[in-house]
């Protein structure tokens, strides 16, 4: 495999973290720069501090590193856009306008822009949602993902850039935190059944939503990466999907490891977030351009999650 250097941003977050130490694992130490907001790293990687509205410091970075591929994983999730949408406009949007930018004047060949589910709203159908969708989103979380989607294409076709995309579901895992999104619930009811045997659900019981565990996540956004250019057809963002549940479903799902968790359900302001987004999602377009297939279920994920988080906490 011939080296090529990374830049991951966004690197201490629920994603990028573990992102980090797969590329490390598959393109070497040298070969992945990891960079956030920190000064300090918390990761076993090289390092860059970064605020990517700097955009001076964004090209020093990309420049010293003579990067090729940027993995741009710096983002506010759902919820937290909320409470501050111009400046959420800005870090997932306006930074990443001026990434595309860089990018067509330093040496970076390809680039990963994260879209989500969050682009779907309420005049997109609900159930197995096609790749060809309305998407007017009712979040700004939503709305800088649509533009980000756009411009990707954009900068494809008028200026070859190879930018690459998936809208990615609700992703769970045990290594990280997600922090200011709305499927959050997904991955804090793990910690809380093992913890304290009880979880405050802030979605209401029936809420169904796209969700996908993280090493399912993390190999559709290298094997993305890796694909042939020729094999991809979309250029604004692939739909990715792996399994659907409601809030009462993964609760009988852990139920069966830890009989004695009780559930209660408190929806906040985020139950209308969760409502504007699609339940299903049909991802047939990835499985056919670049061979996408995810390999956890709702069960053999849960299964795992348990397994892991016990081990963790009992150390
Ligand atoms: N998981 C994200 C959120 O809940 C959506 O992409 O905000």
């Amino acid at each position: 495999m011939a080296s090529k250097k990374i830049l991951v941003t966004g690197a201490f977050g629920q994603i990028g973290t573990v992102l980090v130490e797969t590329l490390i694992n598959k393109y070497g130490y040298d070969n992945v720069v990891a960079s956030d907001l920190a000064p300090e790293n918390k990761l076993d990687s090289l390092y860059e501090p970064l605020n990517i509205l700097d955009s001076a410091r964004f090209k020093e970075v990309i420049v010293k590193h003579d990067i090729r591929e940027i993995y741009h994983m710096a983002a506010l999730l759902s919820a937290v856009g909320e409470s501050k949408p111009l400046y959420c406009w800005d870090v997932n949007f306006g930074a990443f306008l001026a990434l595309l930018e860089l990018a067509k004047s330093t040496g970076v060949e390809k680039v990963f822009f994260p879209s989500s589910i969050a682009v779907f709203g309420p005049s997109t159908p609900q159930f197995n949602t096609p790749q060809e969708s309305p998407l007017v989103p009712s979040t700004v979380y939503g709305v800088s993902k649509v533009a980000g989607e756009l411009w990707s294409n954009y900068y494809y076709m008028k200026y070859g850039l190879d930018v690459r995309s998936v809208r990615y579901p609700g992703i769970i895992g045990y290594q990280t935190m997600p922090g200011g999104g709305t499927t959050d619930y997904a991955v804090d009811i793990f910690h809380q059944a093992i913890l304290k045997g009880h979880f405050d659900c802030f979605l209401s019981e029936n809420t169904r939503l796209p969700m996908m565990y993280m090493e399912d996540a993390i190999r559709a956004t290298i094997e993305l990466m890796e694909a042939p250019a020729e094999k991809l057809t979309v250029r604004y963002s692939y739909n990715l999907s792996a399994f659907d549940f409601t809030p009462q479903e993964i609760y009988n799902e852990i139920k069966k490891h830890i009989p004695e968790f009780t559930i209660e359900y408190q929806p906040d302001f985020r139950q209308a977030i969760a409502d504007s987004w699609t339940k299903s999602i049909d991802d047939s377009k990835a499985r056919e351009d670049w061979g996408w297939k995810p390999e956890f279920s709702l069960e053999s994920m849960v299964e795992d999650m348990i397994i892991q988080l016990k081990q963790k906490y009992s150390k």
